[in-house]
């Protein structure tokens, strides 16, 4: 009888680890259940490191540019918060400016606001342990503190904030009207938001067919997100607030962040380092996260899900209470 040579026990070992996270994929999805399963989920993914390490401190898709170039993928996550800072028009405020950063995951983008813009920066997440590990990267001379607090229900004051920033977070809502009430709530009259997100497309118009349903099902049940909202369907919910001075202007930045769910697998890749520090546990895990990944590539690439980016400015209470009544008379 020969052995095995090496060669083969480590395929064999691939292929079972493989089979492995297949079956913890299929068999326990993070579901959304409450704001606890979606604290849960990030206090795990942030105590073991593994998205750190291969993700950085941005917790969100890169900007490849338009049209998209090969670019690194941590240096396409940095350019994705300046590019965002110039579409919102935030780099023409002055330093000193106060955000408040939504959902800030470990605060990357917190501490690029504070450090090369010159804003005081507070970045709230429902997750403790994130709140932790970005106060550990902040350096004391960066402006941004972390709390733990809920979008949902923010525990600031009404107009506490000159911009309101969020990316990404907005798919763990249960409610999108509420968040959209709350991010504009905490703003300052005159006061900017923006927002990233994923998306889905308006089924308003065109319904999901017999393939994407079951897909959009496994994307909301891998990372315990409720519910996706359409670029329309928010912009909708914005204005609805009557806290948006004029129309809520929006973007659709697909193209510009599509590389980013195959560079995240690639990263597995390209970093063998991860193998020796996370173990074959960590390879286990990471290998469970896959198929999502492809599944999101198929989806933004087949139109299913967009990348939206959204724009408000916060109606003066003058604005406020015209819109109010012009709705008031609307109604009639
Ligand atoms: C995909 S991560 C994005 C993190 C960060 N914006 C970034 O770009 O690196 C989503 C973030 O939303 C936060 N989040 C989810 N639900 C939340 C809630 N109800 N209140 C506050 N933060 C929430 C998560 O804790 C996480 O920090």
């Amino acid at each position: 009888m020969t052995l095995p040579s090496t060669p083969l026990i480590a395929l064999g070992s691939l292929l079972g680890l493989g089979a492995a996270g297949l079956a913890l994929y299929l068999l326990l999805p993070r579901k959304y259940q409450s704001a606890n399963s979606v604290a849960n989920a990030y206090d795990e993914w942030t105590e073991d490191g593994i998205l750190e390490f291969y993700w950085g401190e941005h917790i969100h898709l890169g900007h490849y540019g338009s049209p998209p170039r090969r670019k690194d993928f941590l240096v396409a996550k940095a350019d994705f918060v300046h590019e965002m800072v110039r579409w919102g028009g935030l780099d023409r405020l002055p330093p000193g400016t106060t955000v408040l950063d939504v959902g800030c995951g470990i605060g990357g983008s917190s501490r690029i606001l504070a450090r090369d813009y010159g804003f005081q920066v507070t970045g709230i997440t429902i997750s403790p342990q994130q709140v932790a590990r970005a106060s550990q990267l902040t350096p004391p001379d960066v402006s941004a503190q972390f709390a733990v607090d809920d979008a949902m229900a923010l525990s600031f004051p009404d107009a506490s904030f000159d911009v309101v920033w969020s990316i990404e977070a907005g798919p763990h809502m249960p409610d999108k009207a509420v968040f959209a009430r709350e991010l504009l709530r905490v703003l300052k009259p005159g006061g900017i938001l923006v927002v990233a997100d994923w998306n889905q497309r308006d089924d308003r118009q065109v319904p999901l067919n017999a393939w994407e349903q079951p897909v959009m099902r496994q994307l909301l049940d891998q990372w315990a997100h409720p519910a996706f909202a359409s670029i329309e369907g928010f912009a909708e919910q914005l204005e609805a607030t009557g806290l948006a001075a004029g129309r809520v202007v929006t973007a659709d930045w697909t193209s510009e962040t599509l590389p980013s769910w195959l560079d995240s697998i690639w990263q597995g890749v390209a970093r063998p380092a991860g193998l020796v520090r996370f173990g074959w546990s960590g390879l286990l895990k990471s290998l469970r996260e896959v198929p999502t990944l492809l599944l999101m590539r198929l989806a933004f690439g087949a139109g299913l899900c967009r990348f939206g980016m959204f724009r408000a400015v916060r109606s003066t209470p003058t604005q406020s209470s015209t819109v109010a009544l012009s709705t008031a008379s609307s109604n009639q």
